[in-house]
């Protein structure tokens, strides 16, 4: 009998299954995004407004999907975005996104805000791997994290630029969602009909920022909302200053993540910065900013090869990563997807998430014609826009 994981065709399937076993506050956290959700919806939706030209009679028999990306070799165009609090998905946290990522040759990235230590991690995972950096207001930490990240054998880091405050999640105000989350009267049958999410993870000591939490005891013994934790830890006095420092003291791959404009990815490459990761964090931040895949023709043609660019959110099928590597990126990433994935079952569900996206990727790569992730070009893609605006006999298009 087939269980589960293997009845999820797809990553909706794997989000009706994480919404089925995890209490709703926690649900809504992964799944939410900020104000009116616009650019969550968004950052998906843009994909349908592209279209994939396939090239026919090509040999496909074999896919070269293996690329480069900050230094290491991947097995595909696909890395793991970072994401906090995963110890609140599932017990086994980040590791188990970690062990699924290296059976699959893919990146990781650890949060500032993940709930295992970055040395922990590196122990136990020989694969690729970065660090992603907030700036908190006691700048010792930022060196320090460049001092362990260098000792425990990170290949690259991540500095996160599009989190000066908290964007306003509203379904985690309306769920009164706490670091740690306590029970209150209303959240109470939300976490009792959830038996098989760890009762554990209520208990708090498992909630521990536990890369920060020697110099930042902000949650000792308490609980916040997580706007409340970043409004009064993150500095918001951040400038390309710093990213100057960052890209010196660290010397080697440094990726600014939350670009969205061709002028700061211009910026950032003089900055000394190795990579650009387009994103609005998922819909998480600044509602109404574009989706990124939008931004990768534009922000390509103002780099140049001067850099990497990785599209980040809204990821959703492997057509979608072929999509943008055609646009110009040289890699995609993913946060939601996996997420999905671990709390609806741990590490074999992370698997599950990562092989039927690389399935559908091979597939649209042999539906498309084009055998070698090199190969991809933008006469693969077009715009839909572009089309129904000629139709009307407005002709726009390149
Ligand atoms: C639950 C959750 C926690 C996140 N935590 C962080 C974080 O700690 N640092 C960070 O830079 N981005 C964080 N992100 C944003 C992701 O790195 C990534 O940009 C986003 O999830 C991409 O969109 P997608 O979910 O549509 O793939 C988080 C996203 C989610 C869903």
């Amino acid at each position: 009998m087939m269980g589960r994981l293997e009845r999820a065709f797809n990553i909706s399937d794997l989000r009706r299954l994480a919404r089925k076993r995890l209490p709703r506050p926690i649900f809504d956290y992964i799944d939410g995004g900020a104000d009116d959700e616009w650019t969550l919806k968004r950052n998906h939706d843009a994909f349908a407004d592209y279209e994939l030209l396939p090239d026919v009679l090509i040999d496909t028999s074999s896919i070269r999907s293996e690329t480069t990306l900050f230094g290491q070799k991947i097995a595909w165009p696909l890395i793991l975005s970072p994401t906090g609090l995963t110890r609140m998905f599932h017990d086994d946290a980040e590791l188990a996104v970690a062990r699924a990522a290296a059976r699959h040759g893919l990146m990781y990235s650890l949060s500032t805000l993940g709930t295992t230590r970055l040395e922990a991690l590196a122990e136990s995972f020989a694969g690729p791997k970065a660090f992603q950096i907030y700036i908190f207001k006691d700048r010792g930490l930022t060196a320090e994290f460049i001092g362990r990240c260098r000792e425990a054998g990170y290949h690259a880091l991540m500095l996160t630029v599009d989190t000066p405050v908290a964007g306003n999640r509203e379904r985690d105000r309306f769920n009164g969602l706490s670091i740690p989350p306590r029970l209150t009267l209303k959240s109470m049958l939300s976490f009792a009909m959830k038996p098989s999410w760890s009762l554990p993870a209520l208990t708090g000591n498992k909630f521990d920022f536990a890369n920060v939490s020697h110099k930042v005891d902000a949650l000792a013994g308490r609980q916040m909302s997580l706007f409340d934790y970043i409004g009064g830890q993150f500095d918001r006095t951040l400038t390309w200053r710093d990213v100057e420092w960052l890209a010196k003291e660290w010397n080697g791959p440094l990726s600014i993540k939350g670009v969205m404009a061709p002028q700061d990815a211009k910026h950032a490459i003089a900055s000394g910065a190795t990579s650009i990761m387009i994103s609005n964090h998922g819909g998480r931040q600044l509602d109404g900013a574009p989706a990124p895949v939008d931004q990768i023709a534009p922000i390509r043609d103002a780099i140049g090869d001067s850099g990497e660019i990785v599209c980040d959110g809204g990821i959703r099928r492997g057509s979608d990563v072929v999509k943008a590597l055609a646009l110009g990126a040289n890699a995609c990433s993913i946060g939601r997807p996996y997420l999905y994935g671990l709390a609806a079952g741990g590490e074999a569900g992370v698997h599950r998430a990562l092989g039927l996206l690389h399935e559908e990727f091979e597939r649209t790569m042999v539906l498309a014609g084009v055998n070698d992730v090199a190969k991809l070009e933008r006469r693969h893609i077009r715009m839909r826009s572009w089309l129904s605006w000629a139709e009307d006999g407005v002709v726009i298009g390149k």
